[in-house]
């Protein structure tokens, strides 16, 4: 069943195109990514997604309904993680889910009971009385993590949720995802790492410059550019060369007789063959 929709959807800064004719599905359950480097329109998506920005042109749908029209009522199916740090953290981590709670008028009961459910869930249960300005990044992410998910949504939104994370940490907000996901909840992420969209996404869509320019699951996606990289270095840099498979990849070596390095191609390959850009620049 689709619970993300994108129609056509456009989104004009004045002259910049911010998100031109894009379109794409989501279907329940799964956990999507969307890849693009800085500028490339992915906030701007989330936003409208999100109810927090309108369309130029097109249409967004959350469970059927069209955001713009039913806003109030599509609050109900998600929970939103924002790229910046938006908790109070002059405040502890049961005061900002409670104060959440209460804005969003859960009663006590069932707001206290949720709120120790999910502390549990992303291991702060300890810290609970802690002020979060104490807190390291991760240790927000997950507490942001929680607050987004106090209302019981079925789809998480989140905004490049572990930029700036180390590795370390970012592998155990994946693993929230992935427990979350195991739950039935539809995960969206946005992000510009590789290794992110790579892990744990099923499928990615690649946005540059506010175009979806390619859509799948990372393997389909890596067997479009070719299996096999082979990279020669030289003067400039680096030369890339994509290969079906490891024997044509070997052979190809072998013929030009200078030291070179094969492996897998990744993402990062799909971005570079379709724009000559990398995500990073
Ligand atoms: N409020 C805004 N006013 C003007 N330009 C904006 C605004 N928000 C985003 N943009 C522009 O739209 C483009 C896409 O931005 P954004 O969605 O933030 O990209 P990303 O999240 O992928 O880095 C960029 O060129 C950015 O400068
Ligand atoms: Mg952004």
């Amino acid at each position: 069943m689709l619970v993300i929709e994108i129609r056509g959807l456009c989104k004009r800064y004045g002259q910049i195109k911010a998100l031109d004719q894009f379109s794409l599905i989501v279907n329940q359950g799964e956990i999507f990514g969307l890849l693009g480097p800085n500028g490339a329109g992915k906030t701007t998506t989330i936003r409208i997604l999100t109810t927090l920005a309108r369309p130029t042109a097109g249409k967004v749908f959350i469970s059927g309904w069209e955001v713009n029209r039913h806003s109030v009522r599509v609050k109900k199916e998600f929970g939103v993680v924002p790229q910046q740090l938006t908790l109070d953290v002059e405040l502890t981590a049961w005061e900002n889910l409670t104060l959440h709670g209460m804005l969003h008028k859960i009663p006590n009961r069932e707001r206290n009971a949720r709120i120790k459910e999910l502390l549990a869930f992303v291991e702060l249960e300890e810290r609970s009385k802690d002020l979060v300005k104490d807190f390291s990044g991760g240790m927000k992410r997950r507490l942001m993590i929680a607050r987004a998910m106090m209302q019981r949504p079925s789809i998480l939104f989140l905004d490049e949720p572990t930029a700036g994370l180390d590795p370390q940490v970012r592998r155990q907000i994946w693993d929230l995802f992935r427990r979350l996901n195991g739950q039935g909840v539809t995960v969206f992420l946005t992000t510009h790492y590789i290794e992110e969209a790579e892990q744990i996404c099923r499928r990615v869509g690649i946005l540059n410059q506010g175009k979806l320019i390619a859509l799948g699951t990372p393997d389909e996606l890596k067997a479009k550019v070719g299996k096999v990289v082979v990279e020669v270095p030289n003067q400039c840099g680096t030369e890339y060369r994509v290969f079906e498979s490891r024997e044509t990849a070997v052979r190809y070596i072998a013929e030009l007789n200078r030291d070179a390095v094969v492996r897998e191609s990744n993402l990062e390959d799909v971005f570079i063959e379709l724009t000559g850009l990398k995500v990073g620049d």
